[in-house]
């Protein structure tokens, strides 16, 4: 049966979701807070991004959060992506999102609550059967102020299998048009995300009537895996962050969803409005703001995830691309791979660089340029164009 969903109207059983958090979870990383102006200009690249929801903030949590998230939904007044506040349950918190969000001209509350043991006994020191009541009452409030509630349970992996699917039941009851299952702590293995997906899937009335969301944490290096498990059980909204930032190792990366939904399509066949070809500028601008470059061998943004250092590379590179790379870097913005001179690198990208600074080499001059280069890459970890130039400049004839 198809979903008709109060932001998406009936909903194409295999599009995916695509709910970005980079400005309220990402921004929840230590160093990694930005001001109005630099949300709004995040916010507008999201949009050109094909995001489709943009978790703005958390308005209760300061003014500045307010600010943010109401200027946002302002912005998107007319279209554009989905506008979300989060909320805990209490009635000031959901007031405050409902406020926040209500320029949007699609607006949506997401609220949450702590359903595992431990978060239940430790965090919130309430008994079960009070937490549930407090589901009931706070997705009824945001149902009120808005058509669009997404609701999560908080350390929703590590919850109680029954109660989970119990309070799933309590949320769909009282109005939630999207359940969120998060991996509050990255303790899932994509097994686990399957199964659960699946069951509270299954066994929950009301189940086929919303949008199931995952929401993975990367703790063990397993969010974006937990994340396409959830997909293949069925979850249609996935949570996710720019460069993957968010609390200690960050959330699921939106790039790496994406770019794995579209590299993998036979595997997982899914559709979703990730415009790829900005994922690279996306990247770039979220980490001049924030000052936090990404890692070197980060996947998809990473100044090496098209580079090519080792000569066996390199030669297969230079005869067909498709040995090397199962995409293009032109797919997510770059424009294009890189050979880079090293030590591992071999005669042919040496002497396919030579060609590309002008140098015709006879063979004599190849190999003692050659040899030189070697020596060089030996001192050097990499070898820059001015230092080929510098090189050769005596043993050759320019073309
Ligand atoms: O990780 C988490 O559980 C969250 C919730 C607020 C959805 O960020
Ligand atoms: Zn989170």
């Amino acid at each position: 049966m198809a979903i008709n969903h109060p932001s998406f109207g009936v909903m194409d059983p295999d599009r995916v979701i695509v709910f970005d958090t980079t400005l309220r979870d990402g921004e929840q990383s230590p160093g990694f807070s930005m001001n109005l102006e630099e949300k709004l200009r995040m916010a507008e690249a999201l949009a050109e991004l094909g995001a489709d929801v943009l978790e703005a903030g958390f308005p209760i949590a300061s003014p500045g959060d307010f600010e943010s998230v109401q200027s946002i939904a302002r912005r998107f007044a007319k279209d554009g992506p989905v506008v979300c506040g989060l909320a805990r349950t209490s009635p000031g918190d959901i007031q405050k999102a409902a406020e926040a969000i209500k320029d949007a001209a699609r607006g949506r509350i997401h609220t949450f609550v702590s359903t595992s043991p431990l978060h239940m006994r430790v965090k919130l020191r309430m008994e079960p059967e009070a937490v549930l009541e407090m589901v009931t009452a706070s997705v009824t409030m945001a149902r009120n102020a808005t058509a669009d509630v997404e609701w999560s349970a908080e350390d929703g992996t590590r919850t109680e299998i029954d109660f989970l699917c119990r309070c799933v039941e309590a949320a769909i009851k009282a109005g939630a048009t999207t359940i969120n299952i998060p991996d509050t702590v990255g303790y899932a293995v994509p097994e686990d995300m399957f199964r659960i997906f699946n069951t509270v899937r299954e066994r929950v009335p009301g189940a086929d009537r919303v949008i199931f969301s995952t929401h993975n944490h990367n703790d063990l290096g397993l969010a974006v895996a937990n994340t396409i498990a959830a997909i293949r059980a069925g979850a249609r909204q996935v949570e996710c962050t720019i460069n993957g930032i968010g609390e200690r190792a960050g959330n699921a990366s939106l790039e790496e969803i994406a770019m794995a939904l579209r590299t993998r399509h036979d595997a997982i066949p899914v559709t979703n409005g990730v415009k790829t070809p900005n994922i690279l500028r996306t990247s770039r601008l979220l980490a001049t703001i924030t000052g936090f470059d990404v890692q070197p061998n980060k996947a998809i943004v990473g100044r090496n995830a098209f580079a090519h250092e080792s000569g066996i590379h390199q030669d297969g590179m230079l005869k067909d691309s498709s040995t090397y790379e199962i995409m293009t870097p032109e797919s997510v913005g770059w424009t294009k791979s890189s050979l880079v001179l090293g030590k591992h690198s071999g005669r042919a990208a040496f002497k396919d660089k030579l060609k590309a600074l002008g140098y015709e080499v006879g063979d004599n001059a190849m190999n003692d340029a050659f040899k030189r280069f070697k020596d060089l890459a030996d001192r050097k970890k990499v070898v820059y164009d001015e230092d080929i130039v510098a090189l050769v400049d005596d043993e050759v004839v320019r073309a």
